[in-house]
């Protein structure tokens, strides 16, 4: 059998006297979009910082691609091929879209000692890239990310997970502010991520969202998952609320 990409093993997590994830087991695949879906304070958050190196798991372990590892930072994530794109992405605003693509990875130009960014490579890659996640608009890659939409900037996001070939890209309420236009584009991403040969963990507030993308749902109900094996295709909506409720 074919190892998982990911495999979350007993990962628990106490923030003070409150546990916020308590024995989760969570295993995603190669090119498998997995749909995370639960009530607010189920602890969906927690489980994908814990996976990207945004907080410490309490206890538990972590194995990609069979091989135990750490991730204390989100850099260790980034290592191991993990990519996260939240709800306000970390992209620097007053720098370009060009420079939030290579953040921390700029490709160097000349002589090495003098560290000189190569701008151009920058542009040319942030202008493919661009139309790669479908900004359409011939946005000029030298634009500061403050000038963009929310839309706009979350496609910076997500161009830079594409763009170094993060394995797994988890995307944690991505849609929210967004607008129709710019929704379908993230969705479209998504639907598009296993083809080339991405994994996805895809958190939305909206059912119909995720139903529309994904391979498997997973639902977590105050800090357990709860079912782990939905298949969009079978289930409808009504039952996949049941379950998150527990009603
Ligand atoms: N930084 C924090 N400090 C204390 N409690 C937290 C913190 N972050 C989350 N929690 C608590 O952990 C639980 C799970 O939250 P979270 O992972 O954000 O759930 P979800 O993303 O499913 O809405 C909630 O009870 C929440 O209040
Ligand atoms: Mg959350």
């Amino acid at each position: 059998m074919a190892e998982a990409l990911v495999r979350m093993e007993n990962i628990s997590k106490f923030y003070g006297r409150v546990q916020a994830l308590e024995g989760v087991n969570l295993t995603v695949d190669g090119s498998e979009i997995v749909g995370l879906l639960g009530d607010n304070g189920a602890g969906k958050s927690t489980l994908i910082k814990v996976l990207s190196g945004a907080v410490p798991a309490t206890s538990g372990d972590i194995y990609v691609r069979g091989r135990k590892v750490n991730i204390r930072s989100t850099t260790d994530a980034i290592a191991q091929g993990i990519e996260t794109i939240y709800q306000d992405s970390a992209l620097v605003i007053q720098l370009s879209i060009a420079r939030n693509l290579f953040l921390g990875r700029e490709p160097i130009t000349g002589p090495r000692f003098l560290n000189r960014m190569d701008h151009t490579l920058m542009e040319q890659v942030a202008r493919d890239l661009l139309k790669k996640v479908g900004i359409g608009k011939d946005i000029p890659p030298d634009t500061p990310i403050s000038s963009l939409s929310g839309g706009e900037r979350q496609a910076v996001a997500i161009a830079r997970a594409m763009h170094f070939d993060s394995d797994l890209i988890i995307l944690d309420e991505p849609t929210n502010n967004l607008g129709v236009a710019e929704t379908q584009g993230v969705l479209r991403f998504v639907r598009n991520a296993r083809d080339s040969g991405h994994s996805c963990i895809f958190i939305a507030h909206n059912i119909h969202h995720v139903f529309q993308v994904v391979d498997r749902i997973v639902v977590m109900r105050r800090g357990k998952i709860v079912a782990d094996d939905i298949d969009p295709k079978r289930t409808t909506v009504a039952e996949v609320e049941g379950v998150i409720t527990g009603e």
